[in-house]
């Protein structure tokens, strides 16, 4: 059974745009990213729309629908009371390049500053161990699909442009959860997620977590575990001996 639903959606680049009305066909079982698509082929053939698995895996076509961060691929129609009008928007924290395509740089040049894995270069090949509770610890964080609706939708970055430079976002503050979690990780990654990728403007306020197609707990289960870590750093009668007669 096909209807017809009022689309608005956002049209034009980094420095001019608006919100554009589609009368569109819609059709059960459809998403949203149908109905971009829809467009496409009808009467908005320039409309940019980034998107390639149409199956929830690519991170690819992340939007923001009626101003909730999301999926295209993944956000169906039938979710959305009858009548009610679709206003679709690119994300909010990154500069658009047109119409619902953004620039994600930010997030690729924040995954390049997290130190990679540092094993023990004494280690030959087939002597790492890992108990199987070190292994399955960390794999809820390699679900993530890189949609980067966590970064775009934390208020560090959302609302303060000028936090982008000391801030890694939910996402990259979670692989360096990752790496510190691995038992053959040599890097002490606690003093640079603090200093260096912002941990401390984390408030804990979990939007993040609300938004991650993946259910990935990222809060409770990568930022907390990793701000109990800095804490136990930096309390550390050992390590603040050590920094007082210089061994630290
Ligand atoms: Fe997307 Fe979740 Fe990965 Fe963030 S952690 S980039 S929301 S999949
Ligand atoms: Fe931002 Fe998530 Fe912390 S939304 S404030 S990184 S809990
Ligand atoms: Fe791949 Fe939506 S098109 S996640």
């Amino acid at each position: 059974m096909s209807e017809t639903r009022t689309f608005k959606v956002w049209r034009g680049d980094n420095g001019d745009g608006e919100l554009v009305d589609y009368k569109v066909e819609v059709n059960e079982g459809e998403v949203v990213l149908d109905i971009l698509h829809r467009l496409q082929a009808t009467e908005a053939p320039d409309m940019a729309v980034r998107w390639n698995c149409k199956a929830g895996k690519c991170g690819s076509c992340s939007v923001e629908i009626n101003g909730q961060p999301k999926l295209a691929c993944m956000c169906r129609m039938s979710t959305f009371e009858d009548g009610e009008e679709i206003t679709v928007t690119p994300l909010r924290t990154f500069p658009v390049i047109r119409d619902l395509v953004c620039d994600v740089s930010y997030n690729y040049e924040k995954a390049r500053q997290i130190p990679s894995f540092t094993p023990d270069p004494d280690l030959e090949p087939g002597e790492m161990r890992m108990q199987q509770a070190d292994v399955e610890r960390p794999q809820e964080f390699r679900k993530c699909i890189e949609c980067f609706l966590c970064n775009n939708v934390c208020h560090v970055i959302r609302d303060h442009e000028e936090n982008k430079e000391h801030f890694s976002g939910p996402r990259f503050l979670m692989r360096a959860t990752e790496l510190e979690m691995h038992p053959e990780d040599t890097a002490d990654r606690r003093m640079i997620a603090q200093d260096e990728f912002g941990l401390g403007y984390c408030n804990i306020t979990k939007c993040c977590t609300e938004v991650c197609p993946e259910n990935i707990k990222i809060t409770d289960n990568a930022l907390i575990p990793l701000k109990e870590r800095v804490a136990d750093r930096r309390y550390d009668p050992l390590v603040w001996l050590g920094s007082k007669i210089g061994l630290r």
